[in-house]
């Protein structure tokens, strides 16, 4: 048997076609990098989100979950440091009709060989990052003029940056400009804005959460829930979109455990993906450089996608950052007592956050198999976690015979409060064989003539193809042991236990 290898176009057309993914509002052309999950693409999202929620929150006891609201107090955005930071610089250039994001801009313009060092490059030399890291010197320049002189450094910045490297930039500026990364909305005459991560709503309920369940220190709490971010360049399908869903959990804990609960999380978080069985080498971590306003260390889970290896998930140590930015706001005490020191104190955060639609994409890039058959036959067949599949099992009279329609209609009835299943009795059963291999059916029943004799039935299994006769009686049980979700869990929980 051979196989194609699956492009992101291809991706692309099959999640159309096969009723995952459509684009939103198609008849009226679409809006750019938005997306709806179609009749079976909603089932494997809510698979992907229960498998999250109950590993998070079913097999950790000291983790609990909670669902905020998308629209909060602009307040709290202030506070998060994302209305202050969440945005990119642009440089307008006329002539060329073209906006250059300025740290961009500025790295290719600015090379650390560069000759003509003046002391501006001295400037930028003296300013200490983690890593001696160039552009982030930049960026961190730059973000310091903004905030106390509104931009007009930074024309005169990039004038000095074109005297440095004069040969490389012929640019003429015309503009500078803001370009935000949350939506906003307006409620009673003031700025609201969509969410842009669903983190703050754990933070601000720190204290309702708090008194409400008497936790102790260690304690996460989990999230799910819809984020919106005006990317810039949002694309690469369902990779990088202006709405999409985020699972985040917040572990708090007291600030002398960080390295402990740092590496904890960032290889629990691994194993979790592994046992989705996409494969080890699918994976690896990558160390950030350049960390976001509200981390101190982060890692990236990265996962192979059909353009490249890019973040699937974030683990960040947001230390106690932004408690006491809502400390300071809201003027609330967000704190834990703590009994050896008889003092009370702000715990310091393990985030874990991940896109459904990146999982999403993760599974249907590696799942998803041309194989060539036998006999010039082709077959499109979506190899997932059986228990992630849209349809658990479908149930096929061998003919339009109406005894086995009867009896495959009655075994249906008798199973459909345990699984989502299917029925179907159109075409021949080779047709109806493809058509649940493409959306990825793990089990096909089918009801024949000796049905009618020996109560068997004929269960065909979508990734070997191989069939076996059960009783009709034992069938529930196959299915449930093929497909739970306990499975899953119990694999994610020996293996989290043991590593
Ligand atoms: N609370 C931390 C946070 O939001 P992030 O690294 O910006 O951190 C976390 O986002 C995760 O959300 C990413 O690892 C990715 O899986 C997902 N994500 C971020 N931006 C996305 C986008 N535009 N489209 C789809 N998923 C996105």
């Amino acid at each position: 048997m051979r196989n194609h290898k699956i492009s992101l176009k291809e991706i692309v057309s099959y999640a159309k076609k096969y009723g995952f993914i459509f684009p939103t509002s198609e008849i009226y052309d679409g809006i750019n990098a938005i997306y709806d999950y179609g009749p079976y693409g909603i089932h494997l999202k809510n698979n992907i989100k229960e498998y999250w929620w109950r590993s998070m929150i079913q097999i950790n006891e000291n983790i609990i979950g909670l669902d905020t609201s998308i629209l909060m107090h602009p307040k709290i955005w202030k506070a998060s440091g994302h209305a202050e930071r969440f945005k990119e610089i642009f440089l307008y250039n006329k002539s060329k009709n073209y906006s250059y994001r300025i740290d961009f801009l500025l790295e290719q313009i600015f090379k650390p060989n560069s000759k003509g060092d003046n002391s501006l490059c001295k400037k930028l030399w003296q300013i200490k990052t983690k890593k001696n890291n160039l552009k982030k010197r930049i960026i961190q320049y730059i973000d310091d003029n903004i905030v106390l002189k509104k931009y007009k450094k930074i024309l005169v910045l990039v004038k000095k940056f074109k005297q440095i490297n004069k040969k490389k930039v012929q640019y003429k500026w015309n503009y500078i400009y803001e370009y935000k990364l949350m939506f906003q909305i307006y409620f009673k005459k003031q700025t609201i804005y969509l969410r842009p991560e669903t983190a703050q709503g754990i933070f601000t309920n720190f204290l309702n959460v708090q008194n409400s369940r008497k936790l102790k220190i260690p304690f996460g709490i989990a999230q799910i829930g819809k984020v919106f971010r005006n990317e810039i360049m949002a694309r690469q399908f369902i990779f990088r979109m202006r709405e999409f869903e985020q699972m985040e959990m917040q572990f708090f804990i007291h600030h002398k455990d960080e390295e402990k609960w740092f590496k904890y999380w960032k290889n629990k978080r691994l194993i979790w993906h592994l046992t989705i069985g996409l494969g080890e080498k699918k994976y690896r971590y990558f160390e950030h450089e350049q960390l976001a306003h509200y981390a101190k260390q982060a890692y990236d889970i990265q996962f192979n996608f059909p353009f490249g290896f890019k973040e699937l998930e974030g683990i960040h140590s947001r230390r106690n950052f932004d408690l006491k930015k809502h400390e300071k706001y809201s003027k609330k005490k967000l704190r834990v007592f703590d009994k050896e020191n008889q003092s009370y104190y702000i715990p310091y955060i393990i985030e874990t956050s991940v896109g459904i639609d990146r999982i999403f994409l993760a599974i249907l890039s590696s799942s998803l198999k041309i194989e060539f058959l036998k006999q010039q036959a082709k077959r499109t067949v979506l190899k997932i976690n059986p228990y992630l599949a849209p349809i658990k099992a479908a149930i096929f009279p061998l003919i339009q015979d109406k005894r086995l329609i009867a009896y495959a209609k009655y075994i249906f009835t008798s199973l459909k409060s345990s699984f989502l299943l299917t029925y179907e009795e159109n075409d021949s059963i080779g047709k109806r064989y493809r058509r649940q291999d493409a959306i990825g059916t793990p089990i096909c029943v089918t009801i024949d003539f000796k049905t009618l004799k020996d109560k068997c039935v004929t269960i065909r299994y979508r990734d070997s193809m191989l069939q076996k006769r059960v009783l009709i009686k034992n069938l529930k049980q196959e299915i449930k042991q093929e497909t739970s979700i306990n499975k899953l869990l119990t694999k994610f929980f020996m293996l989290a236990s043991t590593k």
